[in-house]
């Protein structure tokens, strides 16, 4: 069978549908592109209105060819099949699994089942107790992990109930990973020869401290991992402030490969907002992580997500926002329009700003970042990089062949090296040449190893 994945939203679900494409292959499935598949998956974000309409056309997009051929079919997972569930089976009838962040376990199974005719449709709705194990689906898809990064899950949904987001209604309580299989499926890979995992999982801070815990704390987790023989880089994503024990903040002084870059979503820079929306810190407590962690690793790179418009939002709250924007100086940030999601608490508070007002914030918050983010690029000029390859660049001056990475904090790095050979998952030392607008220039200083 030929099939195709879309995959919509975050990293956890780039990361699954990786997942689902060796597990399909190794069953003998083939990739192809979108109109040469009898299979097309899409893999769903819910997280705010825009990524979840998109869904809807896409899958519509699909509908002439499915009304042309009814061996063709469709399968969405992910967080809006989890919200919509069976109601796509109505909507869009050449959809026929739905799968929601437990179900892909046995998601490929299931589109066995229904290729083959054995059953009609099928729905994967279901939460499990404890985090739902999948077969590795390791030594297929040799491409993958050509560039020697991977993700890691350690675990699969969040407690957190903060009032604007979907995330615990579609992909449920918090279930953490038992650490042995985490610490498994890196060392398999780090053998395969990966040199950079990133840790993935809603609130990785909170790892451990739900039913599937046996103990093992993040911090210890990360230590573990760190410790892996011939692992260059360490990441983890997605923090949650209100959740960050010193002792992850002090991994940054002390684990070498743990790289130099947090994610810490802020969301807002008003208490009042803060409050509003259940995060649990204020400005104060977010300012001293800042500070926590530029003591133990003084070059770290932060970056940031942040709401406009929530709901009450006002003009000196969104002006705090701007204020400790530029106070932390984040070197890059998501920011969002609030969007009314079905369910949250949030849907109920008023007044709502409106959307002009929201645009507006929007646009202020941007402009200011985007100078924040020349600025912190521009001071890079001059210094020593370790660029691990991804590929080559997009962009080529017929002068020389240039290739495109990341350094250490994730930032996007090309430079010059005219060689034959094939240097994606090769680490180049580079020094920095020049600052653009959100990636750097290097000139290679060393040989690639
Ligand atoms: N509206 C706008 N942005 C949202 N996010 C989550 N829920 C919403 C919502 N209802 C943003 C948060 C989160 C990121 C993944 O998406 O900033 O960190
Ligand atoms: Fe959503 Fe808050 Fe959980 Fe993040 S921590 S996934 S924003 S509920």
């Amino acid at each position: 069978m030929k099939f195709h994945i879309t995959t919509f939203g975050c990293q956890m679900n780039v990361h699954d549908s990786q997942w689902l494409a060796r597990a399909l292959e190794a069953r003998g499935w083939e990739q192809a592109d979108e109109s040469g598949a009898q299979v097309y998956i899409v893999n769903t974000c819910s997280v705010r209105d825009k990524p979840e309409q998109k869904v809807y056309s896409e899958l519509g997009r699909f509908a002439a060819r499915a009304a042309k051929d009814s061996t063709v079919f469709a399968a969405v997972g992910g967080c809006v099949a989890q919200q919509v569930g069976e109601g796509f089976f109505k909507r869009f009838p050449y959809v026929r699994l739905v799968f929601g962040t437990d179900g892909i376990a046995t998601a490929p199974d299931a589109l066995e089942r229904i290729a083959e005719g054995a059953e009609d449709r099928i729905a994967l709705l279901d939460f499990d107790e404890i985090y739902p194990e999948r077969d590795m689906a390791t030594g297929t898809c040799s491409d993958l992990h050509k560039n020697r990064q991977a993700f890691v899950n350690i675990m699969q949904g969040c407690d957190n109930f903060c009032t604007y987001c979907i995330v615990p209604f579609t992909r449920g309580r918090q279930k953490s990973r038992h650490p042995d299989q985490v610490l498994a499926e890196c060392r398999g890979l780090v053998r395969a020869g990966v040199r950079e995992i990133t840790l993935l999982g809603q609130n990785v801070n909170s790892f451990g401290q739900d039913k599937g815990g046996v103990g093992v704390t993040f911090a210890e987790l990360l230590r573990m991992v760190a410790e892996i023989p011939g692992l260059d880089r360490l990441r983890f994503t997605t923090s949650h402030p209100k959740d960050i024990a010193p002792e992850v903040i002090e991994a940054f002084g002390k684990l070498s490969n743990l790289c130099p870059s947090l994610h810490l979503p802020m969301q807002a820079g008003s208490d009042a907002v803060l409050k509003r929306m259940g995060r649990k810190y204020d400005r104060r407590r977010y300012l001293s992580i800042v500070d926590g962690l530029r003591q133990a690793r003084p070059d770290i790179s932060l970056t940031t997500d942040l709401i406009v418009g929530f709901p009450g939002e006002t003009e000196e709250d969104f002006e705090q926002t701007l204020e400790m924007v530029e106070r932390v100086g984040f070197e890059s940030s998501f920011s969002f329009k609030y969007s009314d999601r079905p369910g949250v608490a949030a849907l109920k508070f008023s007044p709502k700003v409106e959307p002009e007002v929201a645009t507006k914030r929007l646009d202020r918050l941007q402009k200011l970042q985007n100078d924040i983010t020349r600025k912190c690029l521009k001071n890079l000029v001059g210094r020593p990089a370790e660029v691990l390859v991804e590929g080559k660049s997009r962009r080529q001056d017929g002068l020389g062949i240039f290739w495109r990475g990341r350094d250490a904090s994730w930032r996007v790095v090309n430079f010059r090296y005219d060689c034959d050979d094939d240097i994606v998952g090769s680490m180049v030392p580079v020094t920095i040449t020049e600052a653009k607008n959100h990636s750097l220039i290097g000139e290679r200083t060393g040989e690639p190893w």
